[in-house]
């Protein structure tokens, strides 16, 4: 196996007396879909958190190329060429759909003699519609605040940004569990797409049949630890949900 674009080892992560993560590892290698899957309370999206930087293990250690590394926060990972769409998402409701797929890296119109000027505005929302677009999202108008969508708008949102910005890798977690079946079908389009693009894309979904369309591999948490990681080519849903409940502990590449 070539070096891992991204490992996570012997993560701990308490809160308190709850063990997110007990000794968790995770592996994800560069220009693959993999996702990552587990049962309610599995720690999927605290490793996550701390694959990104949003949150600090309690012990255990993160390597990006193969080198251990201490993200200092979101935007160290991001710097990294990391993006996450978080479960709980993570956009400010009162900006609009445009202005959260720039936060925070907003496009400026060059001011006088070189300085940074006005918002570029115009521009943010050119690059917003044809972000959707390609998510298969008609946004009536990318203008309207991000409060007034629905979830799966919203969800769409913050999929786009992820996309717009990701160089290396994007986190998915659960990006499609508020979306019908139409738009669902556009985000795995998407997922496809950015990894023909030569990016990893780490998918957290409860969707075995979705995991099995989209993902090269599977990685399989349970109470906080990886317990199996599988070829999505030769597995199938009831190996997958076995490794997730634990009702097939022998089979699969137990890791
Ligand atoms: N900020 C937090 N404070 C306290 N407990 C938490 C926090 N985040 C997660 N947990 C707990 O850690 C465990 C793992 O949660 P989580 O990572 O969200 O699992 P998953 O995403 O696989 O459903 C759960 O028992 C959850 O209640
Ligand atoms: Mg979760």
């Amino acid at each position: 196996m070539p070096t891992p674009l991204l490992e996570a080892q012997e993560v701990v992560k308490h809160y308190g007396q709850v063990h997110a993560l007990d000794g968790a590892a995770f592996t994800a290698q560069a220009g693959e879909v993999v996702a990552l899957i587990g049962d309610n309370g599995a720690g999927k999206s605290t490793l996550v958190k701390i694959l990104s930087g949003a949150v600090a293990p309690d012990a255990g250690r993160v390597l990006i190329d193969g080198e251990p590394v201490r993200l200092s926060g979101p935007l160290d990972a991001q710097r990294r060429g990391l993006e996450t769409v978080y479960q709980d998402l993570a956009l400010a409701p009162d900006l609009d759909a445009a202005a959260n797929l720039y936060l925070g890296r907003e496009l400026y119109r060059r001011g006088l003699l070189g300085r940074l000027g006005f918002l570029n505005r115009a521009a943010m929302r050119e690059a917003a519609v044809e972000a959707f677009a390609e998510l298969g999202v008609s946004l009536r108008d990318v203008g309207v605040s991000v409060a007034s969508l629905s979830g799966g708008q919203r969800q769409s949102v913050a999929v786009a940004r992820a996309v717009a910005f990701a160089s290396r890798l994007i986190f998915l977690d659960e990006p499609t569990a508020a979306l019908g079946v139409v738009q669902r079908g556009h985000v795995l389009d998407t997922i496809r797409r950015v990894r023909d693009r030569g990016i990893t894309v780490v998918l957290i979904s409860h969707n075995m049949p979705e995991v099995l369309a989209v993902a090269d591999r599977v990685e399989v948490l349970r109470l906080g630890r990886r317990v199996a990681s599988f070829t999505a080519a030769r597995t199938s849903v009831d190996e997958l949900v076995g490794a997730m409940t634990g009702a097939l502990d022998t089979i699969g590449e137990a890791a």
